[in-house]
């Protein structure tokens, strides 16, 4: 079974490039669009040859177009080559709560595999870090669609 093949975890990036990808997020933070949740977020995706991708929510009028910060983040990448992940940082103000991606970005996250890892913070900086497997237990993926 997928869930249960054993392969040892990606080692995490080095402290200077966790700070660098942590700074990255609360930078693309600051680019914000978000006039209507007064909410922004920001995120910095580590790719695995080394380069940064960073991304914000981008709202609309038309509420429902609004993007998120960590599919900015995804689409930068994709759409510049980049298809192999390591991490993603993810900011936002709340003080006393890790941000957390939503439903829609974990499983857009997903897409590029289960094993990298996601930074969350709180404003003051502070971190915990999560594998998206936790994020996304038995999630459906790309290997699923050649099981038929
Ligand atoms: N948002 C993100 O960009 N990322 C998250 O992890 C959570 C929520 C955005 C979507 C919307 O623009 C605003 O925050 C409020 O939901």
């Amino acid at each position: 079974m997928e869930g249960d093949r054993q392969h040892p975890a990606p080692a995490a990036p080095p402290e200077e490039h966790l700070q660098l990808l942590l700074r990255r997020s609360r930078e693309a933070k600051n680019c914000a669009y978000c006039p209507y949740s007064r909410f922004p977020v920001g995120a910095a995706l580590l790719t695995a040859s080394g380069e940064i991708f960073s991304g914000c929510n981008v709202e609309n009028a038309c509420y429902s177009l609004g993007v998120c910060a960590e599919r900015t983040a995804i689409q930068k990448a994709i759409s510049e080559g980049h298809t192999s992940f390591r991490a993603m940082a993810i900011t936002s103000d709340m003080g006393d709560t890790f941000i957390v991606p939503c439903g829609a970005c974990r499983q857009v996250m997903r897409e590029f595999g289960t094993d990298w890892d996601v930074y969350l913070t709180k404003a003051d900086g502070s971190y915990i870090v999560k594998r998206l497997e936790e994020l996304l237990p038995l999630s459906f993926g790309p290997e699923d669609l050649k099981k038929v």
